[in-house]
């Protein structure tokens, strides 16, 4: 059977994910979440006291022993890291820079990309994460590339985690920001960048029905 993959990549924070969920919904595709599988690793990283900074070596060797799976309740994706669901752990500040830092060991992304390719096999999916258009699914039927402004998205990510109760300050998630997207773009594998075919989407200013409503209209017209 052929499936269709619909491709999401972009900065921290520009609505790739609750956009995508949306939009998987109203297509009946499956979202997938590839950053929640790059926190996974950093929370088992943290929780075995290594420094996700300097992990290369220990990080591949340990890999073994990590297994991540993914399901599905109510539609909503539940990611589960050696048989425990971590969907709730995995999004703190900590382990977002952490799975920043993860992200660049090669042998984790080699490890994760595995499995998104597999998923992606045998269903009807809409990915999000940085290289999907890049390097994960090269061949995807439709990609987009969904930015904004830094403070844009950093405001939005305060609001998030405001809601949530974690006390941090403006300035703080926009630094976070600031040095995940440095992160995520200078690495040397694979590293956040537009694919020359995925089309560009900006939601600075726009509301998330609107940025909703045009990037489900963009998909809808490319099937
Ligand atoms: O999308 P997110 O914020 O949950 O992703 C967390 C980190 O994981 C992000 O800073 C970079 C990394 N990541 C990646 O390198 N490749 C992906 N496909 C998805 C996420």
């Amino acid at each position: 059977m052929k499936t269709i993959s619909i491709a999401i990549d972009g900065p921290s924070g520009a609505g790739k994910s609750t956009i995508s969920k949306t939009v998987a919904k109203e297509l009946g595709f499956t979202y997938i979440d590839t950053g929640a599988m790059y926190r996974a690793v950093a929370l088992y990283a943290l929780t075995q006291g290594m420094d996700t900074k300097n992990t290369d070596g220990a990080l591949a060797l340990a890999l073994d022993g990590v297994t991540i799976d993914l399901a599905y309740q109510d539609g909503a994706q539940r990611i589960y890291l050696n048989g425990s669901d971590v969907s709730e752990a995995i999004r703190t500040p900590k382990v977002s820079m952490g799975a920043s830092d993860v992200a660049t060991v090669p042998a984790v992304r080699l490890k994760l990309v595995e499995l998104q390719r597999a998923l992606a096999k045998r269903q009807n999916v809409i990915m999000d994460g940085r290289d999907i258009g890049t390097y994960v699914l090269p061949d995807a039927d439709i990609k987009i590339y969904l930015t904004a402004d830094v403070e844009d998205r950093a405001m939005r990510r305060f609001d998030e985690l405001s809601a949530k109760g974690t006390e941090v300050s403006f300035d703080e998630v926009l630094e976070d920001m600031k040095k995940r997207d440095l992160n995520d773009s200078t690495r040397d594998f694979a590293p956040l960048r537009r694919a020359g075919d995925a089309a560009l989407i900006d939601t600075t200013g726009a509301s998330f029905a609107e940025s909703v409503d045009k990037i489900l209209a963009y998909i809808k017209k490319q099937l």
